[in-house]
């Protein structure tokens, strides 16, 4: 049983940082980061909290899909920079919403989030009749987490939210959610309690390194080498169970970390660049919202057109990584 997506929506915070803003923190230049990642600029949650842009893409989705909240039966959230522990950003949208019906709860699967949280509801959709529409949204705001020192991690990330309402269908969809935890400690941040309480009182070695305690710490070099092999993977676990071969496909939509890791996946799987959305210039890298994002605007924009056929594939922190392919 596949999906059919009724609506997509998205909210871009007002703060826009271009390369050179950064010189004001670290040492570098925009030609560095052009060149080693295709970023040009990225926006940044200043006020507007992470339950808030989310709220704001999932209104916005609803509204593209026509439909009344109240029909809604699912709202998964993917965030891994949420706001609060609990209550759930999931619970804070659907007050937001008003899809009173709904059960709601959120999902860390990092930069993977949003198809493991497509897949997760597709399987909700196919196991209870009764549920009518799915609400997906990702919502993030890494701005909050990172370490303005470190030159090499802090020119990536954007922050941002994406939604999709979707709903049951015949058409075909196939899928594969994955992870290795044991490359865990490669792309970290720890919750500040935790942080606090049992690094610095106890001196407990959980086997992280020790950095900047709750920023994000990532070993690029290490995460870049797994991000070029997982795309494909991901792509290939997905597809090979339905037939599909790479040439099949019309879009691929790939996790926005770095454009020379999509441009190494495309290689890798003997397709041409010009089938790979790439929105990364100017947003980024947003987690989990960096592939909806980029399935919603290039929708909006008309290069995405009904009938044809999709592959989101995404890694992220875990490690994870993910795929579906299916018909838009
Ligand atoms: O969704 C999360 C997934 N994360 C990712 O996908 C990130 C994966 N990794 C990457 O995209 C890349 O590894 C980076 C963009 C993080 C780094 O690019 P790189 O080509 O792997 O650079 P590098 O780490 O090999 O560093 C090369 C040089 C170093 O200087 P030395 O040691 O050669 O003197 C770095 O210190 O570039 C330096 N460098 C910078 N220079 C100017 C690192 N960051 C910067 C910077 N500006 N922002």
């Amino acid at each position: 049983m596949g999906i059919n997506i009724l609506g997509m929506g998205c909210y871009l915070p007002e703060q826009t940082l271009k390369n050179d803003d950064f010189t004001r923190f670290v040492e570098t230049n925009d030609e560095w980061i052009r060149t080693r990642t295709g970023i040009v600029e990225r926006r940044m949650a200043g006020w507007e909290p992470v339950w808030y842009m989310g709220s704001k893409a999932a209104g916005n989705a609803i509204a593209k899909a026509g439909i009344s909240p109240e029909d809604i039966g699912l709202i998964i959230t993917t965030t891994a920079t949420s706001d609060f522990h609990t209550p759930s950003m999931a619970c804070m949208i659907q007050a937001e919403t008003g899809a009173v019906n709904a059960a709601a709860f959120d999902m860390n699967a990092a930069c993977s989030g949003f198809v493991y949280a497509l897949d997760t509801a597709r399987r909700f959709l196919e196991t209870d009749e009764n549920m009518k529409y799915a609400l997906i949204v990702a919502s993030e705001a890494l701005s909050r987490f990172l370490d303005f020192e470190d030159r090499s991690s802090c020119i990536l990330f954007g922050d941002g939210a994406a939604a999709m309402v979707i709903e049951r269908s015949d058409k075909p969809f196939s899928s594969a959610l994955r992870a290795d935890g044991t490359g865990g400690r490669l792309l970290y941040a720890r919750s500040v309690g935790v942080a606090e309480e049992i690094r610095v009182d106890t001196d407990f070695d959980d086997g992280f390194p020790e950095k900047r305690l709750h920023k994000l710490y990532q070993d690029g070099r290490e995460v870049y080498k797994f991000a070029t092999k997982a795309l494909p993977k991901a792509f290939h676990l997905a597809a090979d169970k339905a037939g599909i071969a790479p040439e099949d496909i019309d879009w691929f939509v790939p996790h926005q970390a770095n454009v020379r890791i999509i441009e190494t996946a495309a290689k890798n799987l003997g397709v041409s660049m010009d089938k790979f959305i790439v929105t990364l210039d100017h947003y980024g890298n947003t987690s989990s919202v960096s592939i909806p994002l980029a399935l919603c605007e290039s929708v909006e924009k008309g290069l995405i057109k009904r009938g044809q056929k999709l592959a989101l594939i995404g890694f992220g922190a875990g490690l994870t990584y993910a795929g579906a392919v299916f018909e838009y």
